[in-house]
């Protein structure tokens, strides 16, 4: 809901229909993490991590969730490139992590969804190091 108001805003701003576009593709792409995934001003971890502040963010960080070990010596901190890498087919870029997501191979939609994460660059998040 926010970042259709924020779309709006946007465009009312004369920043571009084109850009705002770009944000509500990327929420309507974000359902297919939604069932896991929270982000927003009051995210909490679900199934899946908060997906706030994802990008710049070490791979595993986020306070009080359980992650896999696989995920935690990743070695990652998230990149947009790894990102694009991990949604397209998470297996391969984290073998064993347990994210229960075959990957999206539409490669529009995975950027569409970064595009769409970085909404959240500064929503709260709480990380452990
Ligand atoms: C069925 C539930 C589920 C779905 C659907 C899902 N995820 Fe996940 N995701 C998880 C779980 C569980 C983890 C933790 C993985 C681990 O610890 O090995 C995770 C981890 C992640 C991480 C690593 C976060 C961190 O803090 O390092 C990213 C990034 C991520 N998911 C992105 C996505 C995106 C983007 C989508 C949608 C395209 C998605 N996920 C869909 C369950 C899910």
């Amino acid at each position: 809901m926010k970042v259709i108001v924020l779309a709006t805003l946007l465009v009312a701003a004369g920043i571009g229909q084109a850009t705002a576009q770009i944000v509500a593709r990327g929420e309507v792409k974000f359902n297919a993490c939604k069932a896991c995934h929270q982000v927003g001003d009051n995210a909490r971890n679900a199934i899946g991590p908060t997906l706030n502040g994802l990008i710049g963010r070490k791979a595993g960080s986020v306070e009080g969730y359980g992650y896999s070990e696989a995920m935690k010596n990743s070695g990652i901190t998230w990149t947009e490139a790894d990102l694009a890498q991990y949604i397209y087919d998470p297996k391969a870029k984290v073998p064993g992590n347990k994210m229960a997501f075959g990957g999206l191979k539409d490669k529009q939609a995975v950027s569409d969804i970064i595009d769409y994460l970085h909404n959240f660059d500064k929503a709260p998040v709480k990380l452990h190091q």
